[in-house]
């Protein structure tokens, strides 16, 4: 398999980013906790590797690097303390589970904005990373697909319920409620404390990453690459980032590696590089570690290389309840041409050419797959088919890049927004191919996830405010504050788009180029899996529902099956997948399915 090695960084463009951003948010805390069990790393400063990068890591050369967000959409929020600390936490969820491929872990920051009041942390008006390992600590951290992040925390009023903690919601009624705390799985930290100093602190580094402060100045907001070295030598701290590495570059000048939370347009792809050693902007004054809870490795162990596998009994959905599925809308594959330019890989690949079992979730020990998500969340929004395409497109980028560097979870927001293949009511897949073609559309961190129809929202129409975005407060108001559109993100297009139907041909697709969307026709008992291979045939039923597919594998008995990917949170199934009979048409599945070929550039 040949992969086009490139580097996502080249195409961040620098658009001049001081005038977007004002004021951050750390705040120290009131009163720092710290609670440690076992001894601080002291690996004496000869003895610690010249150079540390979690983005290629360890002989595999593979990333443990969450994916850059945005504090400052849909609204401006003083988030950096809580994303600072819970993307830090996620590397080293991911660490700790060793050589053992892993899937992205993606901890909810809304539920540090809705609940967290630790030691005078504020919501969106700012706190200490500190603060927020140490309500880890005590309380646990959901996952995103519990609680999408809204920028709006409890300094505005937002409370702290079980809802406001793992939600859902359901079709038709315009009823949201609280996901039963048995179902979802909440991550915790074993211990958390302070570090401070060069040393110490590229100690603590080969534990994971931390989370530390600094002071932001103009230069800093105009960043678009290379090593910071600010001048003014400011240190009064207002910012929390993460530390992800360190190295030296050529001409010897010592650097941190940093990922911050002003998206992806913002620096190196998110990332910085600033000078070591000189408490430049005062990042060496103030730093924050956690160690991630044993037992989450512990369950993750007892499940071996495969996705956890909760128990939890079937239950039957509300009368009152509509169906979750009903997202897609079938005949878009007679009305949508196909762009399709290079040979389809079933022409030169035969049933012989592929291995019994194929999961790019562990290619070679390596997770390609990029977020999970739950379509469902702030409300009900049948947007399947934009995440399904997302979904598989994102994965498609990820594999082109060889599983390194900069993750890119692409926006099903943005197709929504300008109705790119559907809406909120429904659309088709192989139409919001059609549109990435034409229009491109940029990553989550441009336009989040807001499972909603935007056109006309904040009094403006659907213009560049519905691509990319960024919000800062203005004299009269906080939160929203003033929306401005970003000048040319990084957009991502497809070079090609097509139709696949038939089990060997969606191998084939599937082997050599990666995940696939396909409609299935969804049902009662499809909604109500817990895990286990389904089986239900349904030759003639009409498709309603968008997931995706990214592998197969064959059971002891011998049956084989697809591996799946829903966009119903990662509570539902098998920690947000299915597997699924192949060769019976289960559920339709093999009757219409749907790819794209990532491209960094528009191709007619
Ligand atoms: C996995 O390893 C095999 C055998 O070394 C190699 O042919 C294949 O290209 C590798 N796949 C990926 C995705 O690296
Ligand atoms: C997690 O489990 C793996 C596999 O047993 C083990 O190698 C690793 O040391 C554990 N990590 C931690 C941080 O306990
Ligand atoms: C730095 O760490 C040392 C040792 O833990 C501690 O005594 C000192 O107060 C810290 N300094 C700051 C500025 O936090
Ligand atoms: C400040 O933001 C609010 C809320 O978005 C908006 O209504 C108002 O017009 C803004 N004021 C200025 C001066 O931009």
């Amino acid at each position: 398999m040949k992969f086009s090695l490139f580097t996502l960084s080249a195409m961040a463009t620098g658009a001049s980013a001081g005038k977007y951003f004002h004021g951050h948010g750390y705040k120290q805390s009131t009163e720092p906790r710290e609670v440690i069990k076992t001894s601080l790393p002291k690996t004496s400063a000869g003895d610690l590797p010249k150079e540390l990068d979690y983005r290629s890591f360890g002989e595999s050369g593979r990333s443990y690097a969450s994916a850059v967000r945005n504090q400052h959409i849909p609204n401006y929020c003083g988030g950096c303390y809580i994303f600072a600390a819970t993307s830090a936490l996620a590397d080293r969820i991911r660490l700790a589970r060793g050589d053992r491929p892993s899937q992205q872990v993606d901890l909810s920051p809304q539920v540090m904005l809705n609940c967290d009041t630790v030691g005078g942390d504020d919501g969106c008006h700012g706190g200490d990373p500190i603060n927020v390992y140490s309500y880890i600590h005590d309380n646990g951290i959901p996952e995103e697909t519990c609680q999408l992040y809204s920028a709006t925390g409890h300094d505005v009023g937002n409370t702290c319920d079980a809802i406001d903690v793992c939600m859902d919601c359901a079709h038709g009624t315009g009823i949201c409620s609280a996901v039963d705390e048995s179902k979802y799985y909440t991550y915790g930290v074993e211990e958390f404390g302070l570090v401070n100093g060069t040393d110490a602190m590229m100690q603590e580094l080969q534990r994971g990453p931390i989370a530390c402060t600094v002071a932001v100045t103009e230069d800093f907001e105009d960043y678009t690459g290379g090593i910071f070295d600010d001048t003014t030598g400011t240190t009064e701290m207002d910012h929390s980032i993460s530390l992800i590495g360190y190295g030296t570059d050529e001409d010897g000048t010592d650097y941190w590696l940093g990922r911050n939370s002003w998206g992806e347009y913002w620096g190196e792809s998110g990332f910085f590089k600033i000078v070591r050693g000189t408490n430049n902007l005062g990042i060496e004054a103030n730093c924050q570690w956690a160690v991630p809870s044993k037992e989450d490795n512990e369950s993750w162990q007892n499940t071996g290389d495969k996705p956890l596998e909760k128990a939890v009994e079937a239950e039957p959905r509300d009368a009152d309840r509509l169906p979750l599925y009903g997202g897609l809308k079938s005949s878009g594959y007679e009305t949508i041409p196909e762009h399709v330019t290079s040979p389809l890989p079933h022409t030169y690949l035969t049933a012989d050419d592929l291995p019994a079992a194929f999961d790019w979730r562990n290619v070679n020990g390596t997770n390609f797959v990029t977020w999970d998500k739950n379509q469902h969340i702030p409300q009900y929004c049948g947007s399947c088919w934009a995440q399904g395409v997302t979904s598989a497109l994102s994965d498609r980028l990820n594999i082109m890049n060889g599983g390194q560097g900069p993750v890119v979870n692409l926006s099903p927001q943005v197709l929504i927004n300008f109705n790119g293949g559907g809406t909120c009511e429904g659309g088709m897949p192989a139409s919001a191919y059609r549109y990435i073609q034409q229009n491109g559309i940029p990553d989550q961190t441009c336009q989040v996830y807001q499972a909603a129809d935007l056109g006309g929202r904040k009094g403006r129409s659907c213009d560049e405010l519905c691509i990319c975005e960024t919000c800062s407060p203005n004299a009269t108001s906080f939160s929203p504050g003033s929306c401005v559109a970003v000048e040319d993100p990084p957009l991502y297009y497809v070079s090609e788009h097509g139709s696949v139907k038939g089990a060997d041909n969606m191998k084939a697709e599937i082997f050599a180029r990666g995940p696939i969307g396909c409609g299935i026709a969804a049902d009662d008992a499809f909604e109500a899996y817990t895990g286990g291979i389904f089986e239900e045939e349904k030759r003639f039923a009409m498709v309603n529902h968008e997931i995706s597919i990214a592998g197969w594998g064959v059971s002891d008995d011998g049956v084989e099956y697809w591996i799946g990917r829903n966009s119903w949170g990662t509570w539902w199934g098998e920690n947000g997948w299915f597997r699924i009979k192949m060769h019976e048409n289960n559920l339709n599945v093999e009757s219409g399915c749907d790819w794209g070929v990532p491209s960094l550039t528009k191709v007619e």
